[in-house]
């Protein structure tokens, strides 16, 4: 019998639901040292709970995360709350030893981030940050053309995270337009883009940024005459210097009318490129500077079993894997993680760095000025 370890769910929303999904899939896709035992649900009420525990499989369910965060089965503590909940449910389970797998962004603030990465450190618990793109079997094949240098020196990266989810005038007030909750899309989507750009180029060390509030104010509820000011970005964009002599640029938008899924970049090396865009994420297009003039070109590479945990789903090239796979690769590697095999990458201290990006972009933002990175969040 393999051991099994018992998982403890916050919230049952959009992530929650990936999460307990993700879990399902890994068990059967991956052959995994661990096997989760959805243990308990916790939800803002016991009737959500109850309800989500249901239909998501989970033993038990809770009104109150502080009850799921205590309970003796519960071992790996998953966080899918509003972000200015991560920091509180992880501090706690920190705090009673248990491992944690938070949704992005691990924090509203750098230093909020900053804090929860060492505790974890000084308490030792291992932790996970959902940048679930980072698990792509195609991206973690262009990381490894980018290591072994097969594109030269990498001399840019262009990046953007653009949907179209507030694009609407009309959509409601909601947490995330709360600034309790850190910014808008710039902590939403904009986390994501950085944390490509530093899985693929490295670390940021400077950067000058514009933010912009497109939709001032937004009704308080669905079909609400009251209004209520929007005080986060709608859009994002900076210049960014890599500490490795790169340059880019990044961008997040939530209101770009028609996009849905537009995570893109573009690595440039001195004898290579690699483009791919997760609205196509099996698909990626390689150019290297090898070859006849006349022979030349991007070459579209189909995701298949050659790349990385692509194989665990299908045994053919081409066939397509989404969303909800890349998520249940991000957890069989917990699962490995936790049973003591394989580091596992993005933890908290990641996530934290990647929150600093996000305030040093705010703070240039704010002062209309280049910033470091150093400047923000070193706790
Ligand atoms: N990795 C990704 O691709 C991705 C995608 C979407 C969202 N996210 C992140 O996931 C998190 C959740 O986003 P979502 O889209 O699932 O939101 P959501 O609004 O769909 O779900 C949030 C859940 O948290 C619950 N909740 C709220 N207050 C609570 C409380 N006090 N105690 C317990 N549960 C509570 C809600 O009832 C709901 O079930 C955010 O941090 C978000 O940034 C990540």
């Amino acid at each position: 019998m393999k051991r099994e370890i018992g998982v403890g769910l916050v919230g049952s929303g959009f992530m929650g639901r990936s999460h307990a999904l993700a879990l399902a899939i890994a068990a059967v896709a991956f052959d995994l040292p661990l096997r989760p035992r959805l243990e308990l649900l916790a939800d803002r009420d016991p009737a959500t709970a109850r309800r989500a525990a249901e239909a998501f499989g989970f033993r038990r369910s809770t009104g109150d995360w502080r009850e799921l965060v205590a309970d003796p089965g519960v071992e790996l503590v998953s966080i899918t709350t509003p972000n200015v909940l991560h920091e509180p449910i992880a501090m706690a389970a920190i705090a009673a030893g248990k491992a944690v797998w938070c949704e992005k962004p691990l924090a509203p603030t750098a230093a909020s981030a900053m804090a929860m990465a060492k505790a974890a450190e000084a308490a030792g618990v291992p932790t996970f940050v959902g940048f679930n793109y980072l698990k792509n079997p195609l991206v973690r094949t262009a990381r490894e053309i980018v290591a072994a240098g097969e594109l030269g020196e990498v001399t840019r990266f262009r990046g953007i995270h653009a949907e179209d989810y507030m694009a609407d005038p009309e959509v409601p007030w909601s947490w995330r337009l709360d600034p309790a909750n850190g910014g808008g899309a710039v902590a939403d989507l904009g986390s994501h883009i950085i944390a490509m750009a530093r899985f693929l180029v490295g670390p940021i060390e400077e950067l000058v940024a514009d933010l912009r509030t497109l939709v001032p104010e937004r009704p308080v509820a669905p079909g609400s005459g009251e209004r209520r000011k929007v005080e986060v970005d709608d859009e994002a964009r900076a210049l960014v210097r890599f500490a490795n002599g790169a340059t880019g640029t990044l961008e997040a938008n939530w209101a770009a009318t028609g996009r849905k899924m537009h995570l893109a970049f573009e690595v440039t090396g001195t004898r290579g490129a690699i483009v791919l865009n997760m609205e196509r994420m099996n698909e990626m297009r390689l150019f290297l500077r090898d070859g006849r003039a006349g022979r030349q070109g991007f070459v579209e590479i189909p995701a298949g079993p050659a790349h990385p945990d692509y194989a665990a789903f299908v045994p053919a090239p081409q066939h397509q894997l989404g969303f909800n796979e890349i998520k249940a690769i991000e957890a069989a590697h917990i699962l490995r993680a936790l049973a003591g095999g394989e580091p596992f990458y993005p933890d908290f201290r990641e996530a934290a760095e990647v929150q600093r990006t996000i305030a040093a972009i705010q703070l240039s933002a704010r002062e209309r000025r280049w910033a470091r990175v150093d400047e923000v969040g070193a706790g």
